[in-house]
């Protein structure tokens, strides 16, 4: 009934990882098929991404001795050329690449990108987390909220859009072997949101030790995808870091997800229903896919306790749920409905990779001969035994700390959509339930036009981004700045203004 093979839409970021296992069929074996790692390079390559390798390890021999920093965080500040204004009023405008090495690992260098805020010094710093797992940060920078995008002719424009317009905004390349950041030891590659959200405390604990002028601002921690994963985990231990502690007091006030993978059996079983309500399945097809349910669900309950292999059965039984719904829709681009799929391509990244991998850049950007892996499928495959795991178990404990919590979703993404991530964040057991639950759904008003559907109560707030896809602030960037914008500033400006970004 179902298909034994996924085709290359459905790589991008969530999709990378839930789908690697590809076989639907509960009969059929885990080596019946390709091999996760052969189907996350096909899926790659559907994303018009070309990675020369599959993870960032290095061989010893070829490490580089430039990049040598005792233990420190190194970071310098580079210069591209971007065309058109930043309509910055900052004097000194800085952009940093820099490389950490990760003190609880054997040989890791974690990469990132820092912008200064064009807006002011003493905005929050931000910090976004690409998901895949396994993609590179520099996937969100150029394409979506970085300060500049990347025009079909390699060059650099200004994206007035920019999350640094509000923010100085940092882009992580993580877990290890994704993008730039890399090992020589192998080792080093996570497997677990424990092993991942250690080495994120670690590289802010550098960081802010290298920008003490920061420490003060407000933090926030934000993504897409599988970050709805990492977030909830990277969010808990800052809180546990603070509590102990343990370094520098980390000024976290919140953190948002957008379209993200966080309570997979909700979520999973919202797909049936999305794909209803869009009209993309029939009524029949509904019930008919939904007799999978029970098993996907059980699979979960086992993975929460056993834990290992039964995370793994349990995202084969969960996934065939979406190949049979991918079998009756054909070639629609699963990251955004409205659009269908071109040939093996659903959409088209290459020129990231492109312009990462020029001499003037690299050399600007100080990453010697480290090769760009602009998805890991290695990264991808060690994942997942983590990929069914409930993260919204962490988020009560959070928002009882005064944290604020933002969970957003364009409305056209299947993969993680509007309506899994809403059924969630009404099911999570917290102190304000009852009474985010009651209230009233109103319009996310920019620039006067209804650019959304939000709903809040106290630290909470949901928020389905109308005329989006998987990536919010690709499709909708100037709806996605103000979000940021009002978000940070409080729950009424979220509700209310529409001035800000108004110009
Ligand atoms: C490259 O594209 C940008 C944006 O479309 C344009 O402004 C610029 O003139 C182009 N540069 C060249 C050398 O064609």
């Amino acid at each position: 009934m179902a298909s034994t093979f996924l085709s290359p839409y459905y790589f991008l970021f969530c999709l990378l990882l839930l789908f690697s296992t590809a076989s639907p069929s509960k009969t059929s074996s885990l080596t019946a098929n390709l091999s996760p790692t052969a189907q996350a390079e096909m899926l790659i390559k559907g994303l018009n991404l070309h990675p020369k390798e599959a993870v960032n390890i290095r061989t010893r021999d070829k490490d580089s001795s430039s990049l040598a920093s005792d233990g420190k965080i190194v970071e310098r500040r580079f210069e591209l050329p971007v065309l058109g204004d930043s309509g910055s009023s900052v004097q000194d405008l800085g952009h940093h690449a820099g490389y950490y090495p990760l003190p609880h690992s054997h040989a890791a260098r974690m990469f990132y990108f820092f912008f200064d805020s064009r807006n002011s010094a003493n905005d929050p710093v931000v910090i976004w987390l690409t998901g895949g797992p396994g993609c590179s940060g520099s996937l969100a920078l150029f394409y979506e909220n970085g300060p500049f995008h990347i025009a079909n002719n390699l060059s650099l424009v200004w994206n007035d859009y920019g999350w640094d317009q509000a923010s100085n905004l940092i882009f992580v390349d993580q877990p290890t072997g994704t993008g730039f950041s890399y090992s020589t030891d192998e080792r080093d590659i996570r497997h677990d949101e424990q092993g991942v959200s250690n080495d994120l405390y670690d590289f802010l604990q550098a960081f802010f030790a290298a920008h003490p002028q920061l420490v003060k601002n407000d933090f926030y921690i934000t993504g897409e995808s599988y970050a709805g994963h990492y977030i909830p985990a990277f969010a808990a231990r800052v809180q546990q870091g603070n509590k102990a502690k343990e370094g520098i007091h980390i000024n976290l006030k919140g953190f948002a997800i957008g379209n993200g993978l966080t309570n997979p059996e909700i979520q999973y079983e919202a797909y049936t229903d999305y794909a209803l309500n869009m009209k993309l399945i029939t009524e029949s097809d509904h019930d008919n896919i939904n007799t999978m349910l029970p098993e996907c669900k059980q699979g979960i309950k086992q993975c929460a306790t056993k834990g290992g292999d039964a995370c793994e059965l349990a995202l084969i039984d969960c996934n065939s749920i979406f190949n049979e719904i991918r079998d009756i829709t054909g070639n629609i681009n699963y990251y955004d409905i409205r659009k269908s799929c071109e040939g093996p391509l659903c959409y088209d990244f290459s020129n990231v990779e492109t312009l990462l991998n020029q001499k003037k850049v690299r050399d600007a950007l100080g990453v010697a001969d480290i090769e760009f892996v602009s998805c890991s499928s290695t990264v991808y495959e060690a994942m997942r035994q983590d990929w069914m795991k409930n993260l919204a178990v962490g988020i009560p404990a959070l928002l009882e700390d005064g944290l604020k919590v933002l969970i957003y979703a364009g409305e056209y993404d299947l993969l993680c959509n509007w309506l899994g991530n809403s059924r969630w964040v009404n099911a999570m057991r917290w102190s304000g339930q009852k009474r985010f639950g009651t209230s009233p759904t109103v319009p996310f008003v920019v620039a006067g036009a209804k650019a959304g559907l939000m709903k809040s109560y106290g630290p909470l707030t949901f928020l389905k981004v109308h005329n989006a896809g998987h990536m919010v602030p690709m499709d909708q960037p100037k709806a996605a700045l103000q979000m940021l914008k009002s978000w940070m500033a409080g729950k009424a400006a979220m509700a209310g203004a529409d001035s800000e970004t108004d110009t």
